[in-house]
């Protein structure tokens, strides 16, 4: 290893654009049928080789995030067993449905994985249901309980807003509250959507099977879902993963970065980004 290497990675915030719940496992984690995107704004990752391991959290989203072996982003690093200095500049709202920890999880990886040269990426199953999606950090279809990834090869260009009122949501209580368990999938053969409109036209017919359950804990999800149905130009809009952030689909950036703009102004306090899909 380098000892003067500094590795510099971005992990981009993760958004399902879709979320099919389509069975249960006997260890009681659950079946998706998931089409996953990556977004332009996340969080930023500096790892540097060190004399012990130590993790400094920064950025406006820091508050809270644990700064000890139990961040994700340690876990990760302990796969590779060297010691490593990790700064964390954290912009992505935690325990928000956009992939916040293990997206900074498999950016870890990714990091560690250049610093020490290991060719071979070691086994992330254990850091989190949605850390290997992450890894491949673009568009795909996730399946099984999220070890089962292919990269969608033609998306068309795709626009959003990001939303969050600041309320945090636990992803094991909104399984918990999902009523069926065992809804249809999205089709075997995905279509080659043409057109962003095309493509959002198709989204409109797929679903988040958790929002139902995540809005009954956690009404504030429905509040933001109405306030992204208000804005101009809107196409579709839907929450990600368990909630709470929720995204709105437009055709063009300008599109999305006005209606982010909109937003702002009427909820100050709310987290809002308006970013491309891809
Ligand atoms: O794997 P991860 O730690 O991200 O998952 C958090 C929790 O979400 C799990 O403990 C489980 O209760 C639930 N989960 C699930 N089925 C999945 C992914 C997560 O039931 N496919």
């Amino acid at each position: 290893m380098n000892e003067m290497q500094i590795t510099k990675i971005f992990a981009p915030a993760k958004v399902n654009l879709t979320l099919h719940v389509t069975g249960q496992r006997k260890d009681g984690y659950h079946l998706l049928d998931s089409l996953v995107v990556f977004a332009d704004v996340g969080d930023r990752i500096t790892v540097r080789p060190n004399d012990a391991n130590r993790l400094e959290v920064i950025g406006p989203k820091a508050a809270g995030v644990p700064t000890d072996g139990s961040n994700l982003v340690c876990k990760a690093a302990d796969l590779f067993g060297v010691p490593v200095h990790i700064t964390l500049s954290k912009h992505l709202p935690a325990m928000a449905g956009i992939g916040g920890g293990s997206s900074d999880a498999a950016a870890t990886v990714l990091a560690l994985a250049e610093l020490t040269g290991d060719a071979r990426l070691p086994d992330v199953t254990t850091l989190g249901a949605d850390v290997r999606v992450c890894l491949m950090r673009q568009a795909s279809r996730m399946r099984g309980i999220g070890e089962d990834v292919s990269p969608i090869e033609a998306m068309p260009p795709l626009f959003a807003v990001l939303a969050n009122t600041g309320v945090e949501v636990s992803t094991p209580s909104v399984f918990k509250a999902l009523e069926c368990k065992n809804n249809p999938p999205m089709p075997k053969k995905l279509p080659r959507w043409k057109t962003t409109a095309a493509f959002i036209n198709w989204l409109a017919t797929q679903r988040n099977d958790l929002e139902a359950p995540a809005i009954k804990g956690t009404p504030q999800i429905a509040d933001t879902l109405e306030a992204l149905n208000a804005l101009p130009d809107v196409r579709l809009v839907r929450m990600s993963g368990s909630g709470a952030t929720c995204f709105a689909l437009f055709e063009t950036r300008e599109q999305a970065e006005r209606a982010a703009a909109v937003l702002r102004d009427e909820q100050p306090n709310w987290w809002v980004e308006a970013c491309q899909l891809s």
